[in-house]
C-alpha cells in the first residue's frame, strides 16, 4: 500500500493547533488518506525545518501560523497575488521540481465565514479595522473587494495603519485614524479585531461610543484569545460578536482544495469543532 500524502502546520507555539483534526474532517468526508501532523518550529528553525519536511518527509503541502506567517513568504519560490500583497502567507504548496509555492487564504476565508456562515451583508457598510499586522494585511483587499463603503484602519502604532492604507491606495475608501481618536468617530457598521492583544491577554482599551445597536463585532482569533474583545463587545451592546473558528475552517477548507482539487463540506467541521472550541 502507498503511504498517505503527507501535511502538515508549522507554529510555534502549535500543539493547540485544530488544523490536524479539520483536515482529517476534510479528508475522511472527501475519501481522501492523508496525514497531517503540527510542527513546531522556532523562528530560527522555520527555514531548515520546512526544508526538511518538503525534501526529507514526503511532504506536499502546509499551513503556516503565528509567528511564521512573514518569514515564511520568503521560503516560497512563488507567491500568489494574495500573498503577494499581504507579504505573509499561511500555505505553503510543493511544485513540481521541489520548489514551493506560497498563498494566503486569510482574507477569502473571513469573507465567506462574515457572509456565508454568519450571513452579513457586507456592501455599503462601514468597517473599522483594528491592526495593521500581518493578520490585518492578510483580509483587507478582500473586504473592499465585497464592497463595503468604507475601511478605518486603526493601528497602536499609526506608521503602520497609514502603510497600509498607501499600499491598498483605494483613497475614497480605505483612511486612517488614530486610537486616540477613536472616540470621535462614531459607531461603526462592523469592526473587524485583527491585533494580536488577545493572544497575549491584553485587552484593547477601546471606547463605548464605536459600538451602536446595529455594530458587529468580530475576532480574527477564537477561544481565550478572543474572548476579551469579544465579551467587551458583547458587554456594551454590540448586536453580534463573532469570533474566528469559521474563518479558520474556511480557510482550511480553501487550502485543502488547493492541495486535493476537492471543496468538503465545511459546516459540519465548523459544527463540530464549536462544540469543543
Ligand atoms: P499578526 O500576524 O497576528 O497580525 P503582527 O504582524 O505582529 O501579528 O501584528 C500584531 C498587530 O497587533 C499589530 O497591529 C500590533 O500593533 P503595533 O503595530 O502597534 O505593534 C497589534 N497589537 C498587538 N498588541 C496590541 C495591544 N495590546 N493593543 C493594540 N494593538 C496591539
Amino acid at each position: 500500500m502507498s503511504k498517505p500524502s503527507c501535511y502538515a502546520v508549522f507554529g510555534h507555539p502549535i500543539a493547540h493547533s485544530q488544523s490536524p483534526r479539520i483536515h482529517q474532517c476534510f479528508a475522511a468526508q472527501t475519501g481522501i488518506t492523508l496525514s497531517y501532523k503540527t510542527i513546531d518550529a522556532t523562528p530560527e528553525a522555520l527555514s531548515t525545518t520546512v526544508h526538511h519536511f518538503f525534501t526529507n518527509e514526503g511532504g506536499h503541502g502546509a499551513n503556516v501560523t503565528l509567528p511564521h506567517k512573514a518569514a515564511a513568504r520568503a521560503l516560497a519560490h512563488e507567491c500568489s497575488r494574495t500573498a503577494m500583497r499581504a507579504g505573509c502567507v499561511n500555505v505553503l504548496t510543493l511544485l513540481a521540481g521541489g520548489q514551493l509555492a506560497a498563498h494566503n487564504t486569510d482574507g477569502s476565508g473571513l469573507v465567506r465565514d462574515l457572509s456565508a456562515r454568519h450571513a452579513l451583508q457586507l456592501r455599503g457598510k462601514h468597517l473599522l479595522l483594528l491592526g495593521a499586522g500581518g493578520a490585518a494585511r492578510g483580509v483587507a483587499w478582500q473586504l473592499l473587494e465585497t464592497g463595503i463603503a468604507s475601511l478605518t484602519i486603526v493601528n497602536r502604532s499609526p506608521a503602520a495603519a497609514d502603510t497600509l492604507a498607501d499600499m491598498i491606495g483605494d483613497v475614497a475608501r480605505v483612511g486612517t485614524r488614530c486610537w486616540q481618536d477613536l472616540a470621535t468617530i462614531g459607531p461603526v457598521d462592523i469592526i473587524i479585531n485583527a491585533t494580536s492583544a488577545g493572544v497575549f491577554q491584553q485587552s484593547l482599551n477601546l471606547p463605548t461610543t464605536l459600538i451602536g445597536a446595529h455594530t458587529v463585532c468580530y475576532d480574527l482569533a477564537y477561544g481565550a484569545s478572543a474572548r476579551l474583545f469579544l465579551d467587551w463587545s458583547q458587554a456594551v451592546g454590540a448586536r453580534r460578536t463573532l469570533d474566528g473558528l469559521g474563518m479558520l475552517v474556511e480557510t482550511a477548507a480553501d487550502a485543502f482544495e488547493l492541495w486535493h482539487g476537492l471543496r468538503p463540506a465545511t459546516e459540519p467541521v465548523y459544527q463540530a469543532l464549536r462544540s469543543t472550541c
